[in-house]
C-alpha cells in the first residue's frame, strides 16, 4: 500500500483507536469511503484495550470489510512493546526512540528493523522528537511547541536512515501532536531536502488535527504517504458523549455512545 501510495501521490490517514467506539467510527468511515486506513494503538492506547483483543477485533474486521486494514502500533517506546506486537499479528511497527540518546535509538532501532523484517513488517523510524502532545492545545500558540523542537536535519537523517534500515521516517518539520489556536506551519524546504536525500524513503507526517487541509494536502504531493490523527477524534468523542450524556436519562450504553460514533466517523 505504501509503494501505491508513493507512485500515485496519496497518503493513507492513521488514526488511533483505543476502544471499540472509535475503532467502529475508523472503520465505518474506510468503509464509506472505499479507502485502505491504518488502525493505530500507543503503548498506552494498547494497555487500555489489550493487545491481543485489539488484534482479534481487527482480523473479525478484516474478514467482514471489504478494504485494506492496516494495524499500527504507534510510537512504540521500547524493544519489548515492538516485541508485542509483532507477536500479537500487528502489520506496522513503529518504534519511537526519539526521546533516547541518538546511538541507542539507532541500536534499538536496527534490533526492531531485524525482528520485523524477519516477518515481513515494514518500520518507521523516529529521529527527532516529535512535539506537543495528544490533547487539547486549542487555546495555545503552536510556535513555542515548534520552538522546543529540532526540526529534522536532513543530513542526520541520511544517517539514521542508512545506520538503521527502517522503511518510513517520522519527521518533525513544524508538525505538532495536538490542535493548537492555529495550524501548525510546516517547514517544506526541509521536507523538499529530506525526499530529495532520501529519495526511496516513504515518510509520515504526524500530528495530523490540526494542521490545515491545503498543507496536508501539498505535504501528500510532495511524498508523505501516512497521515496520523489522535487528537481531533479525542476532542469531538469526549464533547460529544459528554452533551448527551447531559441531556439524556438514557442509561444504556450503546445508545449513549451513538452521536459520539459519528462524530468520530466526521474527523
Ligand atoms: O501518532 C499519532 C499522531 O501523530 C497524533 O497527532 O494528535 O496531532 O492528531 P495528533
Ligand atoms: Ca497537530
Amino acid at each position: 500500500q505504501k509503494e501505491k501510495a508513493k507512485n500515485e501521490h496519496f497518503a493513507i490517514g492513521a488514526f488511533n483507536v483505543c476502544n471499540i467506539e472509535t475503532l467502529k467510527a475508523v472503520t465505518q468511515a474506510a468503509v464509506k469511503l472505499q479507502t485502505p486506513v491504518i488502525l493505530e494503538a500507543s503503548d498506552r492506547e494498547i494497555n487500555y484495550f489489550g493487545i491481543k483483543e485489539l488484534s482479534a477485533v481487527v482480523n473479525v474486521l478484516r474478514e467482514d470489510l471489504n478494504i485494506p486494514l492496516i494495524l499500527n502500533l504507534d510510537h512504540g517506546k521500547d524493544f519489548e512493546m515492538c516485541k508485542r506486537a509483532v507477536e500479537a499479528g500487528f502489520d506496522y511497527i513503529h518504534f519511537d526512540g526519539s526521546a533516547l540518546p541518538l546511538e541507542e535509538n539507532i541500536k534499538i532501532t536496527q534490533e526492531v528493523v531485524k525482528l520485523a523484517h524477519k516477518h515481513g513488517l515494514p518500520v518507521e523510524g523516529e529521529m527527532d522528537h516529535i512535539q506537543g502532545s495528544s490533547e487539547d492545545h486549542t487555546k495555545e500558540d503552536p510556535t513555542k511547541y515548534q520552538l522546543a523542537g529540532k526540526y529534522t536535519d536532513p543530513e542526520a537523517a541520511y544517517g539514521f536512515v542508512k545506520k538503521t534500515g527502517i522503511d518510513v521516517f517520522a519527521a518533525f518539520i513544524g508538525n505538532l501532536h495536538g490542535t493548537f489556536a492555529t495550524s501548525e506551519k510546516l517547514d517544506f524546504d526541509v521536507f523538499r531536502k529530506l525526499t530529495t536525500i532520501l529519495p526511496n524513503t516513504y515518510f509520515s507526517l504526524h500530528g495530523g488535527s490540526g494542521i490545515s487541509a491545503d498543507q496536508i494536502k501539498k505535504a501528500v504531493e510532495m511524498g508523505i504517504v501516512k497521515v496520523n490523527v489522535n487528537t481531533d477524534m479525542r476532542i469531538v468523542f469526549k464533547n460529544v458523549l459528554q452533551k448527551t450524556l447531559n441531556e439524556s436519562n438514557e442509561i444504556a450504553f450503546y445508545k449513549l455512545a451513538r452521536p459520539a460514533i459519528s462524530a468520530v466517523q466526521g474527523v
